[in-house]
């Protein structure tokens, strides 16, 4: 039974009306890109954010700050692509000192690693996950617009040698596109301490999705199953993913079932923009601004407020794929995942 916005405030300040307790704070830093990819960058561009937009360093910090106090012990630093918003490493690094801060993760497209990843991991940076959808050549360049598969392949192997907790890979999953490709990124992860996670194809504004393009969960499990013999680990409350044991390799399989099995109903997350508002989900618009609070000089009783205005009003789910298309969200790239 859905609680009043008071009783789930009084039970833990960051709990919303559904009696999901938000833990898990994910920080978009910008909404620049170095690559740009057809499924999260609308070909007609997009309007970017100008510099005194966005939130500062000092600003994103004080507000984990807040948040920690509250009970968030996980934070996801995205994009756009997190690494190109210059001195990302201090920002990493003033973040890990936070208490209550146990979790630092990042997500990225890997362009920076080869260079940056012992250094993300020497700032406090505990958890990485990379984002590429095609081993070939010809086809990364097609989806991405740009030629930077083998930088891409390197900074994964530099992520590996950095001593990450985990080493995570994003494959956005697409009919037509890199379907015939699933078994070579198990073949990846057998041989590497790794994560490979097949993503379901979403919708968001300007991707050119659609329901043909979508490779389903059940589907790509039967791919998966053909070649390798796979086993489900149990899971974890608040995982977006379904996970499995790669028998006799050592890395492990992942599928991301937004679009036929969704995890509402235990979701444990919240989303600050690049421009300081909460988005109590990832298929809701953005809900108050905390960093026009923030620059009108309010305490941080105001920042947690912010946070409470925006959960208040989170959804109990997010409807289908075919509804979703027809409700107003913005890109992936302004949103970061
Ligand atoms: P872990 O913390 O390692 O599990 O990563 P994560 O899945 O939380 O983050 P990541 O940025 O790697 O995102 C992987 C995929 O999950 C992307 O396609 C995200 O858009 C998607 N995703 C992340 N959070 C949510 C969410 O709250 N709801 C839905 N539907 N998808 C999400
Ligand atoms: N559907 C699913 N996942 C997506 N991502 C980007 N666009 C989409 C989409 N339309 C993934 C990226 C990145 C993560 C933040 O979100 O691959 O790893
Ligand atoms: Fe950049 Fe990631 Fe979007 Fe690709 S998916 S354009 S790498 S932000």
């Amino acid at each position: 039974m859905a609680l009043s916005e008071q009783e789930a405030q009084k039970a833990s300040p960051l709990t919303d009306r559904f009696g999901r307790r938000h833990t898990y704070l994910r920080i978009s830093v910008t909404d620049r890109c170095n690559l740009r990819c057809q499924y999260c960058m609308p070909a007609e561009g997009i309007q970017w954010i100008e510099r005194k937009d966005l939130l500062s360093f000092e600003e994103i910090e004080r507000v984990v700050r807040v948040l920690a106090g509250a009970g968030v012990s996980k934070v996801r630093i995205t994009g756009g692509e997190p690494t190109v918003r210059r001195g990302i490493e201090n920002l990493i690094g003033s973040i890990a000192k936070i208490d209550g801060i146990k979790e630092l993760a990042m997500t990225t497209n890997g362009t920076t690693l080869r260079k940056m990843a012992q250094a993300y991991r020497d700032a406090g940076l505990t958890h990485i996950n990379v984002s590429i959808d095609s081993f070939k050549p010809e086809r990364f360049k097609e989806i991405t617009r740009t030629d930077k598969i083998d930088t891409v392949l390197e900074g994964i192997e530099c992520a590996v040698n950095a001593g990450f907790e985990s080493v995570k890979i994003n494959v956005v999953a697409m009919k037509g596109i890199n379907d015939d490709e699933l078994v070579d990124f198990v073949d990846f992860a057998k041989v590497r301490p790794i994560n490979v996670r097949f993503i379901e194809f979403m919708p968001f504004d300007g991707n050119e999705w659609s329901k043909d393009r979508m490779f389903t969960y059940r589907e790509m499990l039967a791919v998966v199953n053909q070649k390798h013999e796979i086993e489900p680990i149990e899971r974890r409350p608040s995982q977006v993913a379904k996970d499995f044991k790669i028998v006799g390799g050592l890395g492990t399989v992942s599928f991301v079932t937004s679009m036929t099995e969704d995890f509402c109903s235990d979701c444990n997350r919240i989303r600050l923009t690049a421009t300081g508002e909460f988005k109590p989900c990832l298929f809701m618009l953005p809900i108050v601004s905390v960093r026009d609070r923030m620059r009108n000089g309010c305490d941080d009783s105001q920042v947690l407020d912010a946070v409470q205005e925006s959960l208040g009003q989170k959804w109990k789910g997010h409807p289908g794929a075919e509804n979703l298309i027809k409700l107003k969200n913005a890109s992936m790239i302004q949103i970061g995942g």
